[in-house]
């Protein structure tokens, strides 16, 4: 998850090289018909471990890793379901920050 995560947000490219990029993440997920409500706890837990390594509280970097946890997670719940029709192969997603100017805390 590590790794993962430092790949999307720009760090090094470890979890492709590694692990098997997108569609080994992609495969821990198939089946388990994740539910709403767990989604929802997953969410909570990231957020809650975003503090607990003091990832940097800058808006702009929380509000686009919040971003990427919803958009990450309402997508894991869909590719989870029995027969979902998901697509097999695709790039590790990059998300960034910094569209808003700087914050000056
Ligand atoms: C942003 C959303 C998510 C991302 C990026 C993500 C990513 C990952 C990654 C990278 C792994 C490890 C794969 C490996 O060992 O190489 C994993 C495993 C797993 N994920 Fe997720 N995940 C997400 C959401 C969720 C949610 C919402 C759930 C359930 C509530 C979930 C349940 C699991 C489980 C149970 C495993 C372990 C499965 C196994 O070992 O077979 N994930 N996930």
């Amino acid at each position: 998850m590590a790794t993962w995560l430092a790949e999307v947000f720009g760090g090094p490219a470890t979890y492709s090289a590694e692990r098997g990029g997108y569609p080994t993440m992609l495969n821990h997920h198939l089946g388990k018909a994740i539910t709403e409500p767990q989604r929802r706890r997953w969410v909570n837990l990231m957020m809650d471990a975003a503090d607990e390594v003091d990832l940097p509280a800058d808006p702009e970097f929380r509000a686009a890793f919040a971003g990427y946890v919803e958009w990450g997670t309402r997508l894991a719940l869909s590719n989870s379901q029995p027969g979902a029709n998901s697509a097999r192969e695709a790039p590790v997603p990059r998300w960034g920050w910094g569209v808003a100017p700087p914050y000056q805390g």
